[in-house]
Formats: structure tokens, C-alpha cells, sequence
């Protein structure tokens, strides 16, 4: 695929993919590399601009990452960002120092709008700071453009060597006009042109898939997630009959959802095999209760149930994987690759006879799998779907499962999710389910006594699902769920919302 490439380069930021995200959205594709990335791969690359993360050292500090000053002659743009932009100064002989106070936060700065970058904006605006070392000194050669009270270097250029740098994190939503920032870098500095978009990622993908896979037979495990749906979709369009998908739907699916996912497929022209398997789980599950255990008999018998239908199908050329961006990049300071916590039923490459995996989402971001999906004509159920993991509603009833239990949990999931959406907060709140607890407690119903379940509410918001803020929903908005849940869901007669954060608590309860 032949687009314009701009390379960011990660010194252990924690920005580092928030970053390339920004920079996609202004429509040029980029790449995240390791700053340890050897220079000759760079020029082979031949990015048309380079952007450096911010990082957690100073540079003065022993072991910090270091960049081969070479990177700055090549007539290659760079944009420093915080760190990033401590270090080009470094390199290039000028002098950064402990600054006499950090700045950290919303900060007001003042710009020089006469500057390439900061072309178009307010004079004077916030700016998200977050620093304890400063440039003292610039480098030959560049004028600072941008400063704040505490800091009189909040950005430098030198604009005949295309070198930029910013203090700040335009990256991040408090710096107002953040992202007018970067899109100034790269179009007015860098001279892209702006090739990168869903509508044209899907063309070429499609074409790419039908040239490698020719005649050929390919598998898809659907979980009816947004991943594996998407790549349904992109394989579905490049090669239509020739994909066979396999839904295994354990039966610890939310309510209806077994069903959405087959009626979403319906008509894509695809072989769609949906294996109703909820009496061998539940076999599976009888009378277990400890979440380890629960977890691996489900991935086994997802394994055992896949491959019996794949055998049926005989060899396949290609199994299809729904890996996304995220999960591909290395972390700026070489340690291990950011690797997703929880095995996802979709990889299954040792148990199916096939000749290679193909990767169609290897590239593309969250958002952008999302915005890829809408491209190609899935329904929005589908492409908002929330994250659901792979053992399903099985690891959300605590302790041991039964039919009834799991019923009770579709039915006041179905009425949370249903009160969300309706209070217009269901795209604002990452993830949001219903768990039923073990626990029974007594309450009082009509002039009856009760003896019931309690059901525990989740909502967080998160930016990896590595860490998550439980979510504030409004007090109004609990009440009406609650008060419908009660009354319309039998066998729970208490409700309690989750405020705990992750860590020390995870998103899941089991
Ligand atoms: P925890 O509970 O570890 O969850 O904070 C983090 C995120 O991962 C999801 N999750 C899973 N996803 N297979 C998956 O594909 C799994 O086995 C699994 N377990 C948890 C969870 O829903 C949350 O989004």
C-alpha cells in the first residue's frame, strides 16, 4: 500500500499511541517505531516528517534514550514533543536544566502565530504541561516560539532545518487546539498531502486480500466482537463465498445477541456457521465455581467445538486473525510488546490445518477498525459493540451457573445497557455490565419478605482497559435502573453500583 508515512518515534511516553492516533486523524498514515530503531531502517522508510514521544527521564539522566544527531541532517521534518523536544535541543548543543519549578497541567501559553506550527491560532490560549526539566539555552540556529510563565522555551523552531519542538502535549485534549498544531506540522512543514482515509484503506485491503488469496479457502472464528466482525466484513468484500466464519455461541451471550450477530451476516454472501453449543459449556461448567477453572474449560471446549467444525469444513488456506494496531507496537523502551492480558478465543492457529494467517486489522487503531467497519456497511450494533470477553456472561455470575442464573443476568444486563443508551451515555462510558454476585440478602417487596440475589453494576472509563475510573452516572440515571431492575427482573431484590478503581480492582469480577 503507497501512502506517505510519518514515523513516530516512542520514547517511552505515555502518550506514545494517543499520538499516532492524533496524527491518522488528520488524515496521514503513521507508523509508531522505538527510538532505539537503527537510523538505516529510518532512510529506508523515507518518512515524509518524523515526530518524537515524550518520556519519563531527563536527558542528562544515565541510560536515557538517545537519538543519533545524523536523524537531524537528513532534510527529514522532525517534531519534538516534550521530551522529545528536550532531547533535539540536547543534540544539538543546547542546554536543558532542572526547571525551578515543574509545570504540570492546564498551563496558559502564548504563542507566535507567525510560526509554520502555530499558524491560524489564538495568540494566547491553555497548553497541557507536564515537565520538570526546561531548555535553558537554544541551540544555534533556533528562536523560541511559544512560552509560558514558567517557561520561556515552551516551543523552538528552526525552521531551515524543518526542526521543531514543543514542551507541551498537543496531543492531549486540554491543549486547546492540540491537534491544529500537529496538522499544521505536517501539512505546512512536512508537506503531506493527506492520502490516508477508511475509504481508501478499504480499497486497497480488499485488493490485497483477493491478490493473496486468489482461489484460495479462508476461516474466520466470528465472536461477534468488533474485531473479528470487521474482518469478517473486509474478507467478506474481498472474497465473498470463498470465506467460510464460525460463531460459536457458548450460550453466555448477552440477550439477543447470539442472534444479532447471526441476523448481522445474513446477507454478505459468506458461508456463516453458527454452532449452538450452550448444553456442552454448560456440561462443561456444571457445578464449578472458582474463575480460573471456569475460564479454561471454556476456552477448551471453545477449542474442541471450533475444530470439530473446521474439520468439516477440511483444509483451509487461511485463518484469519482480528489483531489489531495496538497489540502489534513495541514499547519505545524495548520492553516486552504490549500483549493483551486475556486470551481471545479468535486465535486457534495450532489446532486448524492451514497455510498462513492473514492479519487485515494488523494496522488500524480501535477507532479506526470502528470507523473501517461503518465503511463497509456494518450496522452500528456491531461497530459500537463494547469490549465482551471471550468466556462472556459465564465470568459474571459469580460462583456456579444454572440457567436461571444466567437468565436473570441477560435480563438485567438488558436493562442496563437499554437505560444507558437511552440517558445518550453509551459511547461515553467505555464499558458498562451487569455481574450477579452470590450473595443474598433479605429485603422487603410489596408486605412480603424477600430473600434475593443483589446485582452488581460496572461502568468504567479507560483509555487501554489496563487501567479504568469507574464511571460517574448519574444519580437519576441509577435510580431509574435500578428501580426497573428490581421490579422487572425476578430474583434480585438489591442493587449496588461498582466504585472501585482498576488497579486495585479489575474491570471484570472474576
Ligand atoms: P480486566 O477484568 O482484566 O479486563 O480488568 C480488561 C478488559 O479485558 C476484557 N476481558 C477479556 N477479553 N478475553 C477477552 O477477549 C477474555 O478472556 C477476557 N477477560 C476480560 C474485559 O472485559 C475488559 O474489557
Amino acid at each position: 500500500m503507497s501512502h506517505q508515512l510519518c514515523i513516530v518515534l516512542d520514547f517511552g511516553g505515555q502518550y506514545n499511541q494517543l499520538i499516532a492516533r492524533r496524527v491518522r486523524e488528520c488524515g496521514v498514515y503513521c507508523e509508531v517505531y522505538s527510538y532505539k530503531t537503527p537510523i538505516e531502517k529510518i532512510k529506508e522508510l523515507s518518512p515524509t516528517g518524523i515526530i518524537f514521544t515524550g518520556g519519563p527521564n531527563s536527558v542528562y539522566a544515565e541510560g536515557s534514550p538517545k537519538i543519533d544527531k545524523e536523524l537531524f541532517e537528513l532534510g527529514i521534518p522532525v517534531l519534538g514533543i516534550c521530551y522529545g523536544c528536550q532531547l533535539m535541543a540536547h543534540v544539538m548543543d543546547g542546554d536543558v536544566i532542572t526547571a525551578k519549578t515543574s509545570e504540570y497541567g492546564k498551563t496558559q501559553t502564548f504563542y507566535n502565530t507567525d510560526s509554520l506550527l502555530f499558524t491560524g491560532l489564538e495568540k494566547e490560549n491553555i497548553s497541557w504541561m507536564s515537565h520538570t526539566d526546561m531548555i535553558d539555552r537554544l541551540p544555534d540556529g533556533f528562536i523560541s516560539t511559544a512560552y509560558s510563565d514558567s517557561c520561556p522555551v515552551a516551543a523552538m523552531e528552526n525552521k531551515e532545518k524543518k526542526l521543531y519542538g514543543i514542551q507541551f502535549h498537543p496531543e492531549v485534549n486540554h491543549t486547546k487546539d492540540g491537534t491544529r498544531m500537529l496538522h499544521n506540522f505536517l501539512y505546512n512543514v512536512c508537506g503531506f498531502t493527506g492520502d490516508w482515509s477508511m475509504g481508501n484503506y478499504a480499497k486497497t485491503a480488499i485488493d490485497s486480500i483477493r491478490n493473496k488469496v486468489g482461489d484460495g479457502k479462508v476461516l474466520l472464528a466470528l465472536s461477534g466482537g468488533v474485531d473479528s466482525s470487521v474482518a469478517a466484513a473486509l474478507l467478506a468484500k474481498a472474497v465473498g463465498s470463498q470465506l467460510t466464519c464460525i460463531f460459536v455461541d457458548h450460550g453466555f451471550m448477552r440477550k439477543n445477541e447470539g442472534d444479532e450477530v447471526e441476523a448481522a451476516f445474513a446477507d454478505w454472501g459468506i458461508n456463516f456457521v453458527r454452532v449452538n453449543a450452550k448444553e456442552q459449556f454448560m456440561a462443561r461448567l456444571n457445578g464449578v465455581s472458582d474463575p480460573e477453572t471456569k475460564r479454561k474449560n471454556i476456552g477448551e471446549e471453545f477449542i474442541r467445538v471450533f475444530e470439530q467444525e473446521a474439520k468439516k469444513i477440511g483444509k483451509v488456506d487461511y485463518l484469519v486473525q482480528g489483531t489489531i494496531y495496538p497489540d502489534v507496537i513495541e514499547s519505545g523502551t524495548g520492553d516486552a510488546a504490549v500483549i493483551k492480558s486475556h486470551h481471545n478465543v479468535g486465535g486457534l492457529p495450532d489446532y486448524v490445518d492451514f497455510k498462513e494467517i492473514i492479519e487485515p486489522l494488523r494496522l488500524l487503531f480501535k477507532d479506526e477498525v470502528r470507523a473501517l467497519g461503518t465503511e463497509l456497511g456494518l450496522s452500528d450494533v456491531l461497530v459500537w459493540r463494547q469490549p465482551f470477553p471471550g468466556p462472556g456472561l459465564a465470568i459474571r455470575i459469580i460462583g456456579d451457573i444454572t440457567d436461571d442464573k444466567l437468565l436473570v443476568l441477560q435480563d438485567a444486563d438488558f436493562i442496563f445497557r437499554e437505560e444507558i443508551a437511552k440517558a445518550g451515555l453509551d459511547r461515553s462510558i467505555h464499558q458498562y455490565f451487569a455481574v450477579l454476585t452470590n450473595m443474598r440478602s433479605v429485603g422487603v417487596m410489596g408486605d412480603g419478605r424477600t430473600y434475593d440475589y443483589t446485582l452488581a453494576l460496572r461502568g468504567v472509563t479507560t483509555t487501554d482497559f489496563m487501567t479504568a475510573d469507574f464511571a460517574r452516572i448519574p444519580y437519576e440515571v441509577l435510580e431509574t435502573i435500578s428501580a426497573r431492575i428490581v421490579n422487572e427482573v425476578k430474583n434480585i431484590n438489591r442493587v449496588v453500583y461498582d466504585i472501585t478503581t482498576k488497579p486495585p480492582a479489575t474491570i471484570e469480577w472474576e
